[in-house]
């Protein structure tokens, strides 16, 4: 099998200012994509990977808001000329009482952030890869959107609607050159999390690289037969 190649090919990476965010967008880098990377914040965006260069521009959008989804699509076409690819890296995470005392703000939050950032990011950059009937849609879920976890409803809902989501896509493009498919990751290897467990063995958490590999894979031609798909992604986890 030939090595992966994105030499030509263009990425929007959203979250890429979070730890797989960063993880994907270097996979991508290293193998020859040209690279939007977006995030919500200018200085977070300099902070990981400086500036602007003729392999990446830094874009600012908060993508629960359409004007600003559809404003990182339309800077995307007009640096870099195309979309080929879009990984929905961004989204959050929270756990709280159950469900009778769960805030209708954290429901909102988590729908929101997980599945509102994807559907509007796949529908500002749908039509671009529509007109050149070519398109990598790589989404992220998760393990807990398999089955309702106690604790975990507004998230369990929000990450389900994003494997429902990345189905409808691959009917609805199957015949346009677009695939689809969506990630789920067990618990992931990052400071965030070995803050929040630190009596767990980290050598069972999933690295933020292994996952990028998958991602990086669903984006090449190499993936053009798989669409529809939701992958465990779980490392030892
Ligand atoms: N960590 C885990 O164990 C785990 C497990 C399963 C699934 N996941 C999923 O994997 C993905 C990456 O996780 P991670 O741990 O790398 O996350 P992270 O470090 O918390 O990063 C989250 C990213 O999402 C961005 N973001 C949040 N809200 C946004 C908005 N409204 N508009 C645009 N960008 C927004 C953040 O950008 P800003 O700089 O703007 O904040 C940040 O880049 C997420 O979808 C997460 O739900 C994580």
């Amino acid at each position: 099998m030939a090595m992966i190649d994105l030499q030509g090919r263009v990425a929007v990476v959203t979250g890429a200012t979070g730890n797989l965010g960063q993880a994907v967008a270097r996979a991508f880098l290293d193998h020859g994509a040209r690279v939007a990377l977006v995030g919500r914040s200018a200085e977070r965006l300099a902070a990981c990977y400086g500036g602007a260069s003729e392999h990446q521009i830094l874009v600012t959008a908060d993508l629960t808001r359409e004007d600003e989804a559809t404003a990182m699509a339309q800077r995307t076409v007009a640096d870099f000329g195309r979309i080929d690819i879009l990984a929905n890296i961004a989204g959050g995470f929270t756990m709280g009482p159950r469900l009778h005392e769960t805030d209708a703000q954290d429901w909102e939050r988590m729908l929101d952030v997980n599945a509102r950032t994807m559907f509007l990011a796949s529908r500002a950059c749908l039509p671009h890869m529509l007109a050149q009937r070519r398109g990598r849609i790589v989404s992220v879920s998760a393990r807990a959107a398999r089955e309702g976890k106690p604790r975990m409803g507004p998230y369990c809902a929000a990450k389900s609607a994003v494997i429902r989501l990345t189905e409808t896509m691959a009917a609805e493009y199957r015949d346009d050159g677009i695939t689809a498919n969506c990630i789920l990751p067990g618990t992931i290897d990052t400071p965030e999390n070995r803050r929040a467990m630190p009596d767990a063995d980290f050598n069972r958490w999933v690295p933020p690289g292994d996952l990028a590999s998958v991602i990086l894979f669903l984006a090449s031609d190499a993936a053009r037969s798989v669409t529809g798909a939701a992958i465990p992604v779980y490392g030892r986890s």
